[in-house]
């Protein structure tokens, strides 16, 4: 009997631990609120977001004009900064043109940037 429970116990925590890191998949959800201004193909109101991940900020989506705050900013979007970041933009760096409240909720945070990650 212990071990049934035991093991029903490990069958539910595995897939949790597995996307500890983040679920591409509800990532790609989760960026909804992202598609108004941003794809991955072309810039719009915000830059194109392909290959952002462990880019430089304000370096990437050739000819968008990012603010300067943003260029000055020196920040590499590797996944600390990214979760600053989308958790509040205005907090990360001050003066960004990205209008945008952040997403206080760490598990969306986690699984956008997997989901960044598989559009390199
Ligand atoms: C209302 C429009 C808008 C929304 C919504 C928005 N962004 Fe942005 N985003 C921008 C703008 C504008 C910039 C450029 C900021 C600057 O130059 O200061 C930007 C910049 C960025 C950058 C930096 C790009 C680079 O090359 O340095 C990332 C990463 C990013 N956004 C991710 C996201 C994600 C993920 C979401 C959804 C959670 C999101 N944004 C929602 C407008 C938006």
């Amino acid at each position: 009997m212990r071990h049934l429970i035991l093991g029903a116990a490990f069958a539910l925590l595995l897939p949790v631990a597995a996307h500890a890191e983040g679920d591409a998949a509800a990532g790609e959800k989760a960026f909804a609120p992202c598609k108004a201004c941003h794809n991955f193909e072309k810039n719009g109101v915000g830059p194109t977001l392909k290959g952002v991940v462990g880019m430089k900020a304000g370096e990437g989506a050739d000819g968008y004009a990012f603010s300067d705050a943003l260029k000055k900013s020196g920040i590499t979007w590797d996944e600390a900064n990214l979760k600053e970041w989308l958790i509040d933009p205005k907090k990360k760096v001050p003066g960004t043109k990205m209008v945008f409240p952040g997403i206080k909720d760490e598990k969306k945070v986690n699984d956008i940037i997997a989901y960044l990650k598989t559009k390199s």
